[in-house]
C-alpha cells in the first residue's frame, strides 16, 4: 500500500511542468502558498500521521502525496548509526559509519567562529548522505554544575560564547538541507531525575543565563528545529510548555520551525496540543509490544489527539499550524531539490575533525616549558592511563557514535615520535572495561589481571628512565561519568587516577597530564605537574589532534569554555542553589537560587578562593602582548555604538593564534549585576613579530540587562567598563565610557 502511495506521488512529482503541477510541487512558488496548498489535500488523518513517529527516529510524511518521510538522527558529534526500526539497538547496517567530530565543548573551546561553521559544513554533509532531515542537536544548555553528565554534549557556561558558537554551526548543517534541532529547551542542565524535575529559576536569571544561546539559534542561527526538555519549568513539561514554548520561543522570538519533543518527553495530550509542540517522539518506546496493532497510535499527538477532534471536543486550528510547520520543515529539507548530496567519511571531514580538535586542545598549564615535547633519537616516551587506549566515541547515550576510525591517543603519540624514540605503555590503573553501546561495541579488550599496586608500581618504574611522562586519564563515557542519564558522583577524578599521577610525579619532572573529559575536574596534584592538557573528546582524529599539540606541530590555542572550580564547594549551584543527585520518584523542585552566578560570574567576585583555572583560559607556546585599548569616544548615546581596539603582538618565535576577549562591566546599576560579563571576542593568528589591531564594537544590547518588572532588557545610564583581556582572571586593559 505504501509502495502505491509513494508511486502515486512520484507521478504527480513527475508530470511535465504545466499548470497542472500542484503549488506544493513548485519550488518557484513561496514556501507559505505551498504549505498551505499541501495542508488543503491532506486528510484529517494524514495530517494525524504526520505530527507523531512511525519508528524510533521517523515519522511518515504524506505517502500519498509524495511529501516524504522525515528522518531525524543524533547528533551533535556525528550521525549515529541506524536503530532497527522499533528498537534502540543498532541496525547493523555496514554503511552507516560515521566520522566522530570533536565534542561540542572542545568546539567551544576553540572560541573560533570558523571552526563552528567548518562543523556544521561537515556534520551536515554526512547527515545529507545519510538521508536524513533533521539533526537532533546541537546542545546549549548551560553548564551549572561539573556533575551533569551531559556537560560534554553542550557549548559551556557563558550565554555570548554558546550564542556565538551555535549561530555557524546552525548555518553550516542547515546549507546541506538538514535541519539542526537545537536542544535541550530549556533549563535542563542536570540529568538526575530529568523528567521530573521542576526547575524553579527567576526570570532574570532565565533571560540572561539560561535563554540567550537558544535565542540566538533562532534568531540569528534561523535554526528550522528545536527540542522541548525533559524537565518541568512552571510545573509544566518543557515539551508541551506554554511560557517556553509559546510564549517565549514563538511569541517573543518569532520562530517559525518545529517543536520537535525529546524522546519519551511529551506527557499530556492536552498540553501538547496546546502548547507549542509539533512533533512526538520517543513516547512509550517499548514499540509494538505496547497496544494493538501499532503502539505508536497510542501517542499522544496520534489517536488520542484524533479522538478528540473526532468527538467535536477540539477543533483542527491547532493541528493544521503544527502541520504547516512540518511541512514547512520537510519543503526546507527533504524536498529541496537544490540541496547538495553530502559525502561520508571523507578526507575532509577528518582533516575538519583535526582542524577542530587541534584548535579546542587547551593548554591548562605549562612550567618550564616542558611542552612542546622535543625528541630526540633515542628518546623514550612513556605514556601511561587507560584514556591512552580507550575508544571513546561509543558511549555516554545518544550522542555514542560507530565510527570508521579512531585514533587512539596513543596510536597517535606512536605515529608521530616512534620513529626516532621508543614510545612505551603502562596501563597506570584500570577504570571501565567495557565498549559497548546499543550494539556498537568497540571490539577492544581492556581486561587486565595486575592489582591496582602492581600497575602503579609498574607506570613508576617505566617513568625513571622516561625523557617524557605523558599520563592520559580523565573521565569516560560510562555512567556516572560524562554520560547522558546520570551525573557525576563528586568532581574528583575516578579509578585512584590522583594516585597514580602523584606517584608519576614524585620520579619525573617532565610529566604532562592530559585530561580527557567533557567536564571540570579536580586537580589535588595541580601544583606537582608541570604541563596540562585539557583534551575533551574529540572523536576519530583523538589522537593525531593530541600528538599535534604536544610536538607542537599546532600550537595550542583553545580556551576553556567554563569554570574549573578548584572544590565543588565553590559552586554556586551547590552553595546556594538546589541539586539532586540522587533519584525520586516524584516531580522535584529545584531552585536555582545560584542566580546569575555561574562561572565566572561568581569567581570573579570572590576574594578568598580561586577557580583552578578561569573561563577564557588557555596558554600558547609563544606570547602575545596586549597594548593599551583605546576607546572611540568616552560617551555613548542610547542608539549609539563605541568601538575598542587594542594591538596584539606575538612575541613568541613561534606562529600562534590569540583569542582576545571583550567584557562589559556596568559600574552602577538599579539591580545587582555580574562584574562583568563577555560580550565579544576575536581570535587572530601571528606570525612571531607580527601585530595587529583587534576592534570590537560596543551597542546598546551589550549594555543591557533584563528588567523583570518590565520584562525588557534596558541599558541604563551612567558609566561602563571595558575589559581587554586575555581570560576572565587575565584582563590586560580597561577603558570607560558614559552611556547617556
Ligand atoms: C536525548 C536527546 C536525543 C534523543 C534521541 C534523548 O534521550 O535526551 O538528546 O536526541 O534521546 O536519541
Amino acid at each position: 500500500m505504501k509502495l502505491l502511495y509513494a508511486f502515486a506521488g512520484l507521478l504527480v512529482a513527475m508530470s511535465p511542468l504545466s499548470a497542472q503541477v500542484p503549488v506544493y510541487l513548485d519550488e518557484t512558488k513561496p514556501i507559505e502558498d505551498r504549505v498551505e496548498d499541501a495542508l488543503g489535500r491532506m486528510t484529517l488523518e494524514e495530517k494525524i500521521a504526520m505530527i507523531h513517529a512511525q519508528s524510533k527516529f521517523s515519522s511518515p510524511g504524506v505517502p500519498r502525496l509524495g511529501i516524504p518521510e522525515v528522518w531525524t538522527t543524533d547528533g551533535p558529534h556525528g550521525i549515529r548509526p541506524e536503530v532497527l526500526w522499533d528498537e534502540w539497538d543498532q541496525a547493523g547496517w555496514t554503511n552507516d559509519s560515521c566520522v566522530a567530530f570533536p565534542a561540542l565543548t572542545c568546539l567551544a573551546a576553540t572560541w573560533n567562529p570558523e571552526m563552528a561553521g567548518l562543523y556544521g559544513k561537515s556534520l551536515g554533509e554526512e547527515a545529507r548522505f545519510r538521508n536524513k532531515s533533521v539533526v537532533l542537536g546541537p546542545g546549549v544548555n548551560i553548564y551549572r554544575t561539573p556533575l551533569n553528565g551531559r556537560n560534554f554534549e553542550y557549548m559551556g557556561e557563558d550565554p555570548y560564547l554558546s550564542g556565538a558558537m551555535v549561530v555557524p554551526y546552525i548555518r553550516g548543517v542547515q546549507s546541506n538541507g538538514v535541519a539542526t534541532c537545537v536542544k535541550h529547551f530549556a533549563l535542563n542542565n542536570h540529568e538526575v531525575n530529568r523528567h521530573n524535575t521542576n526547575v524553579i529559576v527567576d526570570d532574570r536569571t532565565l533571560y540572561e543565563i539560561y535563554l540567550p544561546a537558544f535565542k540566538a539559534a533562532v534568531q540569528e542561527g534561523g535554526t528550522w528545529a528545536i527540542m522541548g526538555s525533559y524537565n518541568l519549568y512552571r510545573n509544566e513539561h518543557c515539551c508541551h510548555n506554554e511560557y517556553t514554548l509559546e510564549k517565549i520561543l514563538r511569541d517573543e522570538w518569532g520562530f517559525d520551525g518545529v517543536v520537535i519533543s525529546d524522546w519519551g518527553g511529551t506527557h499530556d495530550t492536552d498540553q501538547a496540543i496546546r502548547n507549542g509542540l509539533d512533533m512526538e517522539f520517543g513516547t512509550g518506546t517499548d514499540g509494538l509490544r505496547k497496544g494493538t496493532k501499532n503502539a505508536y497510535d497510542n501517542y499522544h499527538l496520534a489517536y488520542p489527539y484524533l479522538e478528540k477532534i473526532r468527538n467535536g471536543e477540539i477543533g483542527t486550528e491547532e493541528l493544521d499550524a503544527k502541520v504547516r510547520r512540518v511541512l514547512k520543515l520537510i519543503f526546507r529539507t527533504a524536498m529541496n531539490r537544490n540541496r547538495p548530496l553530502g559525502s561520508l567519511c571523507s578526507d575532509a571531514h577528518y582533516a575538519a575533525a583535526r582542524q577542530i580538535a587541534g584548535e579546542g586542545i587547551v593548554l591548562l598549564k605549562n612550567e618550564d616549558n616542558v611542552l612542546p615535547m622535543t625528541v630526540e633519537d633515542g628518546s623514550k616516551i612513556l605514556v601511561v592511563g587507560e584514556n591512552a587506549i580507550k575508544m571513546m566515541t561509543v558511549g555516554g547515550g545518544s550522542s555514542s557514535l560507530k565510527v570508521q576510525r579512531e585514533i587512539s591517543p596513543l596510536d597517535g603519540i606512536r605515529e608521530r615520535f616512534g620513529d626516532k624514540a621508543e614510545v612505551i605503555y603502562e596501563r597506570g590503573y584500570v577504570g571501565d572495561t567495557g565498549g559497548e553501546y546499543n550494539g556498537v561495541t568497540t571490539g577492544q579488550d581492556l581486561s587486565e589481571s595486575r592489582s591496582p599496586e602492581q600497575l602503579v608500581a609498574d607506570a613508576v618504574s617505566a617513568a625513571k628512565g622516561a625523557d617524557y611522562v605523558i599520563f592520559i586519564g580523565g573521565l569516560n563515557k560510562s555512567e556516572h561519568q560524562d554520560c547522558e542519564n546520570t551525573d557525576r558522583a563528586g568532581l574528583g577524578l575516578p579509578y585512584d587516577q590522583d594516585a597514580v599521577i602523584e606517584a608519576l610525579a614524585a620520579v619525573t619532572d617532565r610529566l604532562v597530564v592530559v585530561n580527557i573529559s567533557g567536564n571540570a575536574v579536580a586537580m589535588p596534584w595541580v601544583e606537582e605537574v608541570p604541563a596540562i592538557l585539557q583534551a575533551w573528546y574529540i572523536g576519530s582524529e583523538a589522537g593525531h589532534a593530541i600528538a599535534d599539540v604536544l610536538s607542537g606541530d599546532v600550537n595550542p590555542s583553545g580556551k576553556l569554555p567554563f569554570t574549573f572550580p578548584a572544590r565543588l564547594e565553590d559552586v554556586p549551584a551547590h552553595i546556594f542553589g538546589e541539586y539532586t543527585g540522587t533519584w525520586v520518584r516524584d516531580t522535584v523542585d529545584i531552585r536555582y537560587l545560584d542566580g546569575m552566578n555561574v562561572g565566572y560570574r561568581w569567581t570573579d567576585r570572590q576574594k578568598k578562593t580561586k577557580p583552578l583555572f578561569a573561563f577564557g583560559h588557555g596558554l600558547s607556546y609563544t606570547g602575545f602582548e596586549y597594548g593599551k585599548p583605546r576607546i572611540s569616544s568616552t560617551e555613548m548615546t542610547q542608539d549609539g555604538t563605541v568601538t575598542v581596539s587594542v594591538r596584539i603582538t606575538n612575541t613568541g618565535s613561534r606562529e600562534g593564534k590569540e583569542t582576545v576577549q571583550m567584557y562589559v562591566g556596568d559600574r552602577k546599576s538599579s539591580l545587582p549585576r555580574p562584574l562583568k560579563e563577555l560580550k565579544g571576542f576575536r581570535k587572530v593568528l601571528l606570525s612571531p613579530g607580527e601585530s595587529t589591531e583587534v576592534t570590537f564594537t560596543v551597542d546598546k544590547e551589550d549594555l543591557s540587562f533584563f528588567d523583570p518588572d518590565r520584562h525588557e532588557w534596558v541599558a541604563e545610564p551612567g558609566i561602563f567598563d571595558i575589559y581587554v583581556a586575555a581570560a576572565s582572571d587575565d584582563v590586560r586593559g580597561k577603558v570607560s565610557f558614559e552611556l547617556k
